[in-house]
């Protein structure tokens, strides 16, 4: 397996910064990250104080906020925490990594992370920061592509489309690591996290043509439940303990 390569990464999103929200903010794909925020926000505290780890152009921060909680942003990318700056000029955000979180112990009720974790270079790193800046009873939730049959593949798909220069805002190589649900598991609860809980969203591809998401999104509550072998996205949910 290739290392995570952060440099590209960020050189990556401050170049498609601009055109981020295109893709994730319309149509198909507005629905398709609701969908996601939704499976985090329900397990998060409400109206808490969060960090988003990876928070691009500022989604997901706006969405917690506008349900009555405070949040700062965190990203390697300038340029896509300068679009979040724009969509939310009273948010705060902070350029770095998740791995070396900028923040005092004890500081956040939640953290979250959508879309992010298979570009992490180092997710013990990571988990260990989180459960460090959260306060005794927080909570943590991470969204990211998961380890399955069908996206087994996608690395060397992506592999191919940078050898042959597909324009896409996300089928380049940078080495991303996809993870299945014992090593999540395993991870989560190494960092120090209880309760730790594993659920697996997204069958409404945003790649998909229009009849045929509409069709998938219609029956993805049914498959994320009784078929949770093809929903694609991992979703790991923890609590720092009270102690
Ligand atoms: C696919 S985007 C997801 C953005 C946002 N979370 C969302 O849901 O729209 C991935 C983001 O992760 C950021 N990123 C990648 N590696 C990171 C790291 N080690 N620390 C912080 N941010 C990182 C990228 O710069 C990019 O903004």
């Amino acid at each position: 397996m290739s290392a995570v390569k952060q440099k590209k990464i960020q050189e990556h999103y401050d170049t498609i910064a601009d055109i981020y929200d295109l893709h994730y903010d319309q149509r198909r794909g507005r629905c398709y990250h609701t969908h996601i925020s939704t499976h985090i926000m329900d397990v998060l505290p409400k109206g808490g104080k969060l960090l988003d780890i990876g928070c691009g152009t500022g989604l997901f921060v706006k969405r917690y906020i506008d349900e009555g909680g405070s949040a700062i942003g965190l990203d390697i990318s300038r340029k896509m925490i300068e679009r979040a700056q724009r969509r939310c000029t009273t948010c705060d955000y902070m350029v770095g990594t998740g791995e070396k979180i900028p923040f005092c112990d004890n500081s956040f009720d939640a953290v979250s992370s959508l879309l992010v974790f298979s570009y992490i270079k180092d997710p013990e790193s990571m988990l260990r920061e989180a459960y460090r800046v959260l306060k005794p009873g927080g909570a943590i939730a991470v969204c990211t592509l998961g380890k399955k049959l069908i996206t087994r593949g996608i690395p060397v798909i992506y592999q191919i489309s940078e050898k042959i220069n597909v324009k896409h805002l996300v089928m380049k190589d940078f080495g991303e690591r996809y993870y299945d649900k014992e090593e999540m598991s395993d991870l989560f609860t190494r960092a120090g996290f209880s309760d730790v809980r594993i659920k697996w969203c997204s069958f409404a591809h945003i790649n998909m043509i229009g009849p045929l998401f509409l069709l998938a999104q219609k029956i993805e509550p049914f498959v994320e439940k009784s078929v949770p072998q093809l929903a694609y996205n991992i979703c790991v949910s923890g609590k720092k303990p009270r102690k």
